[in-house]
């Protein structure tokens, strides 16, 4: 199965006194990943829901809510109602994770199940048919600006493995650490969605960062 190259620039650490222009500037991606904390389940406070619907309104392209959050069976499906594309939540903090999945889709979002590095992907093969991605951590949730995890490349390339022997049509995405410097090993390990905060915010020019980081994944997926 041809899977497509998805960039989703974080804006985490983007200007948030102006969201609409930070917004504008990574109009070369595909998703706008927008993280959400509660300082429960990781320890620190970002923005909800309000904020959240903001960019949805503002941004160019569809947004892509992460959820680092407790409670997201209750939660999640807010995200899908304001119009998020797709919604990633927590499977160490989903009580019912196919319940919520089914939720996000009659809702019209993509349902990702994402997983904190700790986390095994072994028990949820039988359910990856309920989702649209998997959201392979290459941090501990919680910060911008951390190192590539390479452990996580194993994983990533199991997952990919999985999916393809199931004949499934499901989008790896890896977050933390994303970079020119990072970006190929993911891609070859079978990853095509990359969410990248430091790299592209940080960057001079981010609408070309987010041009380059796509050509440099483009040439290393199979
Ligand atoms: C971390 C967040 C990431 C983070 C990525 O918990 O989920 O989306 O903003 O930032 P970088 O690319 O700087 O690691
Ligand atoms: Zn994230």
């Amino acid at each position: 199965m041809n899977v497509p190259t998805i960039v989703s620039p974080s804006i985490l650490n983007c200007d948030f006194a102006d969201l609409k222009g930070e917004l504008a500037k990574i109009r070369s991606a595909d998703f706008a990943h927008v993280d959400i904390m509660d300082n429960h389940f990781v320890p620190n406070l970002t923005l909800g829901v309000p904020v959240a619907e903001a960019a949805v309104r503002v941004s160019p392209i569809p947004v892509d809510a992460h959820l680092m959050i407790e409670d997201p069976d209750r939660w999640a499906p807010l995200y899908a109602q304001m119009g998020c594309a797709s919604v990633s939540f927590h499977v160490e903090a989903a009580h019912a994770p196919i319940r919520l999945a089914r939720e996000l889709h009659r809702l019209g979002a993509r349902a990702s199940l994402a997983l904190k590095p700790g986390t095994a992907i072994e028990p949820y093969f039988d359910i990856l048919p309920e989702f649209d991605q998997i959201l392979i951590m290459t941090v501990e949730p919680g910060f911008g600006g951390q190192p590539f995890l390479d452990s996580m490349l194993p994983k990533i390339r199991r997952t990919r493995e999985a999916i393809s022997a199931r004949n499934l049509d499901i989008w790896i995405q890896i977050d933390g650490g994303v970079s020119r410097k990072t970006i190929t090993r993911a891609a070859e390990a079978g990853a095509n969605n990359f969410v990248a905060g430091s790299a592209v915010f940080g960057a001079e020019d981010a609408y070309a960062e987010v041009g380059a980081l796509r050509t440099l994944a483009d040439s290393h997926t199979h």
